[in-house]
């Protein structure tokens, strides 16, 4: 125990799962690791006909973000999860993998109260009283061969000393108070069931809960050149649309800061 946070207990996560009618049990537990998707990765280098299994830690200490970012998981203040799944096993296109883990952790967040919302590609925030959004957690999707390893990091005791930025959150922070275990759990029975989604199914779940779509955004692409427009819809690949000035434009991948709310 560090700081009066406990470590996580295996045995509760799988006595969470079997609640569930979930298969997705292959789940190792560390207490300290670099960063649970580098170990997936490894893993699959290793055996690369692996089925499903999930890695996760008490804390990450070179965790990853998208867009070359670090992401902070002190001892037991968070979740750091990363599951290997065969791409096959998804009923979308790859390039959307990404967005349907925002709807699986974003499905997890609501069930537990909170008002949460999507910052498109799959930033997890929290809509506050004032309607400001507050980042709870993040996902970084990685292709390796022939399986996706997503990797979720969430917030669930960080205290406001800990938090990387004041646009940052905690689940207890927000008063929410759920054990990791169970959300764990969570996340992989949701994750399970979304990689059943076609698109037709996926697009408008993904819409329901966009911080993103409707609103005026200034988008950073990778060769740091800025796009500025409304978001009007994200594509079957994924993809954000956004109407422009000098008409419509796809954004791949991108920092997106939002604006202000469009008008109607
Ligand atoms: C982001 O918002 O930039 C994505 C953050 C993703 C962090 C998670 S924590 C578990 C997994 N292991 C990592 O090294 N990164 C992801």
């Amino acid at each position: 125990m560090k700081r009066g946070r406990p470590a996580l207990d295996p045995d509760l996560i799988l006595s969470e799962l079997a609640k569930t009618s979930s298969k997705w049990l292959d789940i190792k537990v560390f207490a300290q690791v670099e960063s649970t998707n580098d170990l997936a990765v490894q893993r699959l280098s290793e055996k690369p006909s692996a089925e499903v299994f999930a890695i996760t830690a008490d804390e990450q200490i070179k965790g990853r973000g998208r867009l070359q970012r670090e992401w902070q998981s002190p001892f037991g203040a968070g979740i750091a999860l990363s599951v290997a799944v065969p791409i096959k096993l998804f009923s979308c296109e790859v390039s959307a993998i990404p967005l349907l883990v925002g709807i699986a952790a974003n499905n997890v967040l609501k069930n537990l109260g909170a008002n949460a919302k999507l910052k498109w590609p799959n930033d997890l925030m929290i809509e506050t009283d004032s309607e400001e959004l507050k980042k709870i957690g993040g996902i970084l999707v990685q292709r390796q061969s022939e399986h996706v390893v997503i990797g979720i990091g969430l917030n669930t005791d960080l205290q406001i000393d800990e938090l990387p930025t004041q646009i940052a959150t905690s689940l207890s922070l927000i008063n929410i108070d759920a054990s990791r275990e169970s959300l764990i759990a969570a996340l992989l029975v949701q994750l399970e069931a979304v990689t059943k989604l076609g698109t037709n199914e996926w697009v408008p779940l993904y819409l329901a809960v966009s911080s993103t779509v409707g609103t005026q955004v200034s988008v950073t692409r990778q060769s740091q050149s800025v796009v500025t427009g409304k978001a009007v819809n994200v594509l079957e690949s994924g993809e954000l649309l956004l109407d422009t000035e000098t008409g419509p434009i796809e954004i791949t991948s991108g920092d997106v800061l939002q604006v202000r709310p469009s008008q109607p």
